[in-house]
C-alpha cells in the first residue's frame, strides 16, 4: 500500500437523450442514452481501518439534503460501501475501510449522486489497496453496481447502451451551460420506470426509443448549443409527470423563460434548462425566481470522471 488515504471525485450526470425501450425479461429497460458529466462532484475518501464505517457530510446544505443518503446506520445500503466491498470480494482483500463522502450532488434528484459515490469508492479502494484493476475490469464491476456507475468512472460525455452500463466516450466541443432546478422531494427511479410500463401498456404515449440520432453526437462535437437543443429528449418525462404533475409546469415555465431547451434529468424530479452561455443561464435563474420558481442553480459540463480524479493523501 503506497498511500494512507485516497480521495476520488466523481461527477453528477445528466442524460441529453434518454431513449427508453420496453422492459426486458430481467425487468430492466434497454436505453439509448447520451450522458454528460456536470461539474458538481462528490469526493469520496477511503482509509484503512479496523472496521467498516461511513461518514457523509456536505459543504452545500442548501443543495444537498443529507437526510436522503443511506448512511451509517444502514451501511450495507450505501452504494459506495457496496462498491468497496464488491472490489474486496473480487480481488480477495480483507481490509475494512473508513469511508468519507463529501456530497455536492443533490440526493435522489435524477443526477446519479449515489452512482458517482460508488464509482469514486471503487477507484479509491483500487488505488489504496494497490489492486491495480484496469479500466475494463473496473467498468465491468461498476456495471454490476448500477446502470449509471460506469459513466461516473468515465465522465465527459458518452453514449450509453444496454441498460445504460455499456458506455462509449463521445467528443465534446464546448462547455455547456445549464440551469438546474432541484426538487427537495426526490422521486423513486423504479416508480418512474413502473409508470413508464403502465403508460406504454395503455398506449398512452410513444417513446422516442433507443436509436440515438447521429446528429446528436455531431452537435455535441461541434459545440453549438442551438444545434444541440432539438436533440434533447427524455422518454421518462411523461411517466415522471404522471407521478408529479408540477414537473410539466416547471418545464413549461423554463421554456417560457427563453431557454434553448427544457429537459427532465434522468428519472427526475430535477429539471434542466439548456442555455447558450453562463450569462444567459444567470439571467434565466433571475427570470425563474421572478416567476416564483426559487432555488434554480447554474451548472456546466463536461467534467472528468472518477478514473481521472484520483489523489493520494499522506
Ligand atoms: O441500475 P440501477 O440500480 O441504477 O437501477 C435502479 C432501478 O431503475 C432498477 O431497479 C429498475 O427498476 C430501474 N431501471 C430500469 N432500466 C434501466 C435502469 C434502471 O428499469 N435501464
Amino acid at each position: 500500500m503506497s498511500a494512507r488515504a485516497v480521495r476520488v471525485h466523481a461527477p453528477a450526470k445528466i442524460n441529453l437523450r434518454l431513449g427508453v425501450g420496453p422492459a426486458r425479461e430481467d425487468g430492466f429497460h434497454p436505453l439509448g442514452t447520451v450522458y454528460l458529466a456536470l461539474d458538481w462532484r462528490d469526493a469520496v475518501t477511503v482509509r484503512a481501518a479496523d472496521h467498516w464505517s461511513l461518514e457523509v457530510t456536505t459543504d452545500v446544505p442548501e443543495r444537498v439534503d443529507l437526510a436522503g443518503v443511506p448512511a451509517a446506520d444502514d451501511l450495507a445500503d450505501n452504494l459506495a460501501v457496496r462498491a468497496a466491498r464488491l472490489l474486496a470480494a473480487h480481488v480477495g482483500v480483507d481490509q475494512p475501510l473508513a469511508i468519507h463522502i463529501d456530497k455536492a450532488i443533490p440526493v435522489a434528484g435524477g443526477l446519479a449522486g449515489g452512482s458517482a459515490d460508488a464509482a469514486a469508492a471503487l477507484v479509491a479502494a483500487d488505488r489504496l489497496w494497490g489492486t491495480g484493476l484496469g479500466r475494463a475490469e473496473l467498468l465491468e464491476l461498476a456495471g454490476r453496481l448500477g446502470s449509471d456507475v460506469p459513466f461516473a468512472l468515465l465522465g465527459g460525455a458518452a453514449l450509453g447502451e444496454g441498460r445504460g452500463e455499456v458506455v462509449t466516450p463521445l467528443p465534446v466541443g464546448a462547455t455547456w451551460w445549464w440551469v438546474v432546478l432541484p426538487d427537495p422531494d426526490g422521486l423513486s427511479t423504479p416508480a418512474v420506470y413502473a409508470a413508464y410500463d403502465r403508460l406504454l401498456g395503455e398506449g398512452y404515449f410513444s417513446p422516442a426509443g433507443t436509436a440515438v440520432p447521429a446528429g446528436l453526437a455531431a452537435a455535441l462535437a461541434a459545440g453549438d448549443p442551438a444545434a444541440l437543443a432539438p436533440y434533447l429528449v427524455n422518454d421518462l418525462t411523461i411517466p415522471a409527470a404522471s407521478l408529479r404533475p408540477e414537473l410539466a409546469d416547471r418545464l413549461a415555465a423554463g421554456a417560457a423563460a427563453g431557454v434553448l431547451a427544457p429537459l427532465l434529468s434522468g428519472s427526475g424530479p430535477t429539471c434542466l434548462f439548456l442555455c447558450g452561455s453562463a450569462q444567459h443561464a444567470d439571467a434565466v435563474v433571475r427570470v425563474l425566481a421572478d416567476r416564483g420558481l426559487d432555488g434554480a442553480l447554474v451548472c456546466s459540463g463536461p467534467t472528468p470522471g472518477a478514473l481521472d480524479a484520483v489523489e493520494e493523501l499522506a
